[in-house]
């Protein structure tokens, strides 16, 4: 069983029941484009936001409870983004190639080799001229318990050539804990790689 599954047992801390707000300013920014890939989607929030918004939407978690929850909100919601049990560090089986990819607290779970995985997995996945939003804990959050927290300095040296950091600009991820949320980054990466072979 996923390390997670547990956790979806109860109301665990990231659970908020909207999207993030860095979320809504990120779409209403217009930087959210085309085909959206939301990596540890959770049950689904920001990928039912952004389905609402005319996206293409696939959700993908390595929590099949996770994925149950977030596929019953798209049933009663009429939304219509798609989601699917996997891990993000292994995304070869995915049929399309994403403009888009979003990562709401996936980042800061992963140890330091999964994160080489994880930037090798989306290099394969994403469309020339795509962008990745990365959204994770900050080191400038106190200890008082939660996720790992991310330096701005790793977060830029997490990437390989095929992309570049656009911006890393200090944001809030909300959560249960504090109304305010905590200190987090939020990352802008250009993924430029090769051109690939499969349509769309
Ligand atoms: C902190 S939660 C964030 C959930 C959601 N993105 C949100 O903003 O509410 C992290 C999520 O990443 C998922 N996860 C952890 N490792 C994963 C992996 N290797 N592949 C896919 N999902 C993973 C967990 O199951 C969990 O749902």
């Amino acid at each position: 069983m996923n390390p997670f599954d547990a956790m979806y047992d109860g109301a665990p801390p990231w659970e908020i029941g909207r999207p993030q707000a860095a979320v809504v300013r990120l779409a209403a920014a217009g930087r959210i484009g085309g085909r959206v890939l939301d990596l540890g989607c959770g049950t689904g929030e920001n990928a039912l936001f952004l389905a609402g918004l005319g996206h293409a939407v696939l959700g993908v978690d390595a929590s099949a409870k996770a994925i149950g929850m977030a596929t019953r909100k798209a049933v009663a919601r009429g939304s219509r983004a798609e989601f699917r049990v996997g891990d993000a560090l292994r995304l070869e089986g995915l049929e399309h190639r994403y403009d888009t990819a979003l990562d709401s607290g996936l980042f800061h779970t992963l140890s330091d080799a999964a994160r080489a995985r994880y930037v090798r997995g989306l290099g394969r996945v994403l469309k020339p001229g795509s962008s990745v939003f990365v959204l994770c804990f900050s080191d400038r959050e106190p200890a008082w318990g939660g996720p790992r927290r991310v330096s701005r300095r790793e977060l830029e040296a997490a990437w390989t050539s095929e992309f570049a950091v656009e911006s890393i600009q200090p944001e809030r991820i909300l959560h249960q804990q504090n109304a305010d949320g905590a200190h987090a980054w939020l990352a802008s990466v250009v993924h430029f790689g090769r051109p690939l072979s499969t349509n769309n």
